[in-house]
């Protein structure tokens, strides 16, 4: 059994857990994720990893409510335990020297893009953050992205803080801007990470971005994860969930992520009416 040892509300649908797991955090690399099950009965859910510590032994995880089973896990407290815990799975991120990077994370995208921000810069590098949100309400981890990043920028898309639009209009400024950009990752909704590749695309910035598709087993077995990337297929959970951003196909992504939207809906009403 797991155990939850810190809960905090980030926003109303918005919450951290702590979770004792000293193997998991023992491997864990930026990059990498995790698979839950609450319970026997419950669903596999795959969330990334946001931080973790290994005196600890914790994984930090921050998850937005977003189907039936994410309002479960944020309905759990401090003491509860899961039944499943398993990790860290997929392929760790990259992380060289490479000289002056950017890390941008939208939305609850700024939780797995903070381990990231932080290895690239014990790398060496020179690291330019950019987070945002859709209001400041949302925006969560500030201080903690500011204090691995030589320079921090903040969107918000109804201007309640920082720059007033997308992520994607600051980063533009900083690649016309700031000289030579090595690498850009851009973690968040798949929109927003398509943006990004598109807003990169023209400057040739290699554009690395976190598939979080729908998982069942985590193995590469099942083939639920699946993306087409540079015309291949690739399974999320077991070649990813990095890809190369400008390689993605977006479209096959959105659709298959409206798919399973019907599919939630359909299981929250079953279970509440
Ligand atoms: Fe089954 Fe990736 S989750 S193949």
């Amino acid at each position: 059994m797991y155990r939850i040892v810190r809960k905090e509300v980030m926003s109303p649908v918005i919450k951290l857990m702590e979770i004792e797991a000293p193997e998991v955090a023992a491997k864990a690399r930026a990059g990498q994720f995790i698979i839950l099950r609450i319970d026997e009965e419950g669903e596999r859910i795959p969330l990334t990893i946001a931080d973790f510590d290994r005196s600890r032994g914790t994984i930090t995880t921050i998850f937005q409510e977003v189907g039936y089973t994410t309002r479960r896990l944020g309905a759990l407290e401090e003491g509860d335990t899961l039944t499943d815990f398993v990790g860290p799975l997929g392929q760790p991120s990259e992380i060289e020297n490479y000289g002056r990077v950017v890390c941008v994370g939208g939305g609850v995208g700024v939780a797995p893009i903070f381990p990231i921000a932080r290895a690239l810069k014990e790398a060496g590098n020179e690291v330019i953050s950019i987070i945002g949100a859709r209001t400041k309400e949302l925006l969560f981890w500030e201080e903690k992205m500011r204090a691995v990043s030589s320079e921090l920028l903040v969107a918000t898309d109804d201007g309640s803080y920082g720059h007033k639009g997308f992520v994607t209009d600051l980063l533009k400024q900083v690649l016309e801007e700031r000289g030579k950009i090595a690498r850009v990752w851009g973690i968040g909704p798949v929109v927003m990470m398509r943006a990004v590749a598109e807003t990169t695309r023209p400057f040739n910035v290699p554009t690395i971005v976190s598939m979080n598709p729908i998982m069942v087993d985590g193995t590469g077995m099942c083939g639920a994860c699946r993306v087409s990337v540079g015309g291949e297929t690739k399974f999320a959970c077991v070649d990813g969930p990095e890809f190369d951003g400008h390689q993605v196909d977006w479209q096959l992504a959105l659709r298959r992520l409206n798919m399973y939207r019907e599919e939630e809906k359909r299981i929250i009403e079953f279970h509440e009416g």
